[in-house]
This record gives C-alpha cells, structure tokens and sequence, in this order.
C-alpha cells in the first residue's frame, strides 16, 4: 500500500490512520509498552541492598542515544565499580567517548543523590586504575551509612525527568526561568550560557539545522542512529533502549512497508523526510538556547559536566520548562568540523575549550518517559 503525505499528516492528526481507504481509531497503537518503562518507579519495595536502591535512580539518567552504556560490578561489598561497557558505543558520532562519558556524569550525579536521600553517602572516586579506557573503571563508589543527610530537592525530579525530542511551543522563555538556572548552575568552570534574544536564537538554530542535516547526510553517522532505532512497540519492548519511534504514525508506515531502517537510509522516502521534518519543527520551535563550555576537554572535566547538565535538566522539569540536547554540531568527525569551528565561534567559546553541552530550552507537553533496560541488565558481577 502506498502511502500518501497527505494520508501521512491524517495520522498525526490525531489516532487515526486511514488504511485502504477505511478509517480506524487506534488510540494505543505502537503506545510505549509498559515493561519497557517500568523502571522510572523506582526500585521494588522489596529491595534491600541501598547500592541497587540508588541505581535504580541512576540508570533513569540521560544518555546519548538511550544507549545506557553504564556496567556495574558489585562483587565487593558497598561498593560499586562502574564501567563503561564497550559494547554500547557510537564510534561515528562520539568517537572519543566524549559524550558516552557525559552519560556517567549524569548517571553519578543521580547515583550520589539517591544514595544521600536513602541515608548513604556514597564517596565517588573518579578513575581508580588511572586514565580511562575502555577496560578500566569509571568510577568507585564507595557506600557509607550516614543517616540525616540531606535531601537534594532536585532528587524528586528523577522520575519526572524527559527530553522533550518534539515541538516546543510558541513562547519564549520566561526571563525569571533564565535567571533561575543561571543563578542554580553557578559553576565557574563549567559555565553556563543562554541566549534568548531573536538574533542569536536564528544564528544558533540556523547551525543547529546544519549540523543535524551534516549528520543525516553522511551515510555512517546517519546509520549509527538508524542502527538503534527501535521501531515499534515489539522492538521497543524487545530492547528497552535506542531511539524508539512509536505511535499511530509509526505504526500505519510500518504496515505500509514505509517505515523501516532500509528506507530511514534513504533520502527522499517518507521514513527519511519524516524524521528530518520531526527535527527541524523541533529547531523551528526553538525559542531560547542554552550551552556549557569547558576550558578544558579531560576526562574528569566530561564526568562534571554531565553532573552539571543533568541536575540543570532536573531544574528545567522543576521549573516546567522543556529541554532537549542538540549534540550534532558538537561532534568531532571530520565533516562537521567547520560547522563546528563555526558553532564555537557563535557561542564565544575560545579556541582550545569546548563546548560540551548544547540544547534549545522552551515549553511542551510531557511526552512520557523513554525505555530503560532492568537492573540486572546492567550488573556484570
Ligand atoms: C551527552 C548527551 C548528548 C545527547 N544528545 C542528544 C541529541 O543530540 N539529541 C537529542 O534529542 N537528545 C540528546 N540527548 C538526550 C538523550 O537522547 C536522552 O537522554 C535519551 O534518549 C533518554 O531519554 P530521556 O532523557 O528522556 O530519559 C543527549 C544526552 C546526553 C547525556
């Protein structure tokens, strides 16, 4: 069956799909299975071990990709040993591991806050056998019992935590939200940036549009994203991780033969126009943008800003506001260099530093919660 754009826009009208002519309501169709969310509940009641109670927190971290590239070895007693696990790596987009690491930070600073408001307090060593690879440690956490520690009001927002991948809506962002992170963030080595005014915000999203478009266009960078996307409500289920697409929409393509990774490769066929259109009314709606540079680019430096961006992320859900990353024109490939250079420039990040994070901030709706794989998944000892 072929697939009109027009029949295309019917079904993202609103759950129903027009179907050899006929239509039906499919409300539920390709809906996010429930086991593949289970996880932002928390850990189970029953669970005793306080290092498993605070990982249960920290694998709802953000991450490139939703790959969850986090590997824990628990064999000594309160302690954990976090590895990163070189089987869930994007070596086209990533390939220092810049942003895979930005991934722990994010997964530490949740790590350390569940731990506190369980009564832990959980001390962090970064690096222990020295200089990261990929066969040593990330991290030891070391778990102590402290009672009447205090509660980090962001921790309440875990569970509530999303990127926002859709479009924002048509407001700008309220100067006491701006003040609000800026003030929260107070990171000198990290700062934070935020432009909001009509001039800079094209500039930017003109370089985010560029740099998103580089990607698509450049056939292995494309393919590392289209590798793990989860299409459907059977391979979300089945993997709990990568892109999920889902929906009516998603799921009308499918039958139509429309939607699969073959045809999300190829320029120009609905499955392809689909996601780019998805991306740029995500940029179009872009009403502010935000970053974080670093001086320098060390190992320990991307731990930090993860921690930093993932407890400003916490801020934006606490505050309402919506904030999805935009990584593509960060990236260190060769092709994107000079979109690159360019994005430095425009964000005044002097040459030497970097810019680490980079995201548009705005209002949406809550679009629910992204698969996580379960805990034992991710325990290797
Ligand atoms: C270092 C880093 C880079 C990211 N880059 C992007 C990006 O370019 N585009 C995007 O939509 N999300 C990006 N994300 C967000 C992840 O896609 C998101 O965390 C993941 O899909 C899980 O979804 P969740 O944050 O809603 O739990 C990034 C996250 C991190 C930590």
């Amino acid at each position: 069956m072929a697939v009109s754009r027009k029949t295309f826009l019917r079904i993202l009208g609103g759950g129903i799909v027009v179907a050899a002519g006929a239509a039906i309501a499919v409300p539920r169709l390709d809906a996010m299975p429930a086991a593949a969310v289970e996880g932002w509940r928390g850990p189970g009641p029953d669970e005793a071990d306080p290092r498993r109670r605070a990982l249960a927190w920290a694998l709802l971290a953000p991450n490139p990709h939703n790959l969850q590239s986090w590997a824990v070895d628990l064999s000594q007693p309160d302690t954990i040993v976090l590895h990163v696990d070189a089987a869930r790596l994007l070596p086209q987009t990533d390939s220092f591991s810049r942003q895979i690491l930005i991934g722990h930070g994010c997964f530490l600073e949740i790590l350390a806050m569940a731990a506190a408001a369980d009564g832990y307090r959980a001390e962090v060593t970064l690096f222990p056998e020295g200089e990261w690879r990929l066969d040593k440690p990330v991290a030891r956490v070391v778990f102590t019992r402290q009672p009447g520690l205090a509660v980090d009001p962001l921790f309440a927002e875990v569970p509530r935590r999303r990127t926002v991948k859709g479009k924002f809506e048509a407001r700008p962002l309220d100067p006491a939200h701006k003040t609000a992170f800026l003030a929260g963030h107070a990171l000198p080595t990290l700062p934070l940036a935020i432009a909001d005014d009509a001039e800079s915000v094209e500039r930017l999203r003109a370089l985010a549009v560029a740099g998103s478009e580089m990607e698509m266009n450049t056939h292995r960078t494309h393919k590392e994203s289209i590798d793990v996307a989860r299409i459907g409500a059977a391979e979300i289920a089945a993997h709990r991780d990568g892109i999920s697409l889902k929906g009516p929409m998603i799921w009308a393509l499918r039958q139509a033969g429309q939607m699969t990774p073959e045809k999300a490769m190829t320029p120009g066929t609905l499955a392809w126009n689909g996601g780019r259109d998805y991306a740029m009314a995500g940029y179009a709606s872009a009403r502010a943008f935000g970053w974080i540079a670093s001086a320098d680019n060390t190992r320990e430096t991307q731990i930090a800003t993860g921690r930093a961006f993932v407890r400003l992320q916490l801020a934006a859900r606490a505050l309402g506001v919506a904030l999805q990353p935009h990584s593509q024109t960060l990236q260190e490939y060769p092709e994107m260099a000079e979109l690159r250079a360019a994005m430095h420039r425009q964000t005044g990040t002097p040459a030497g530093a970097m810019l680490q994070m980079f995201f548009r901030l705005g209002y949406a709706g809550d679009p629910g919660p992204s698969p996580r794989r379960a805990l034992p998944s991710f325990v290797t000892v």
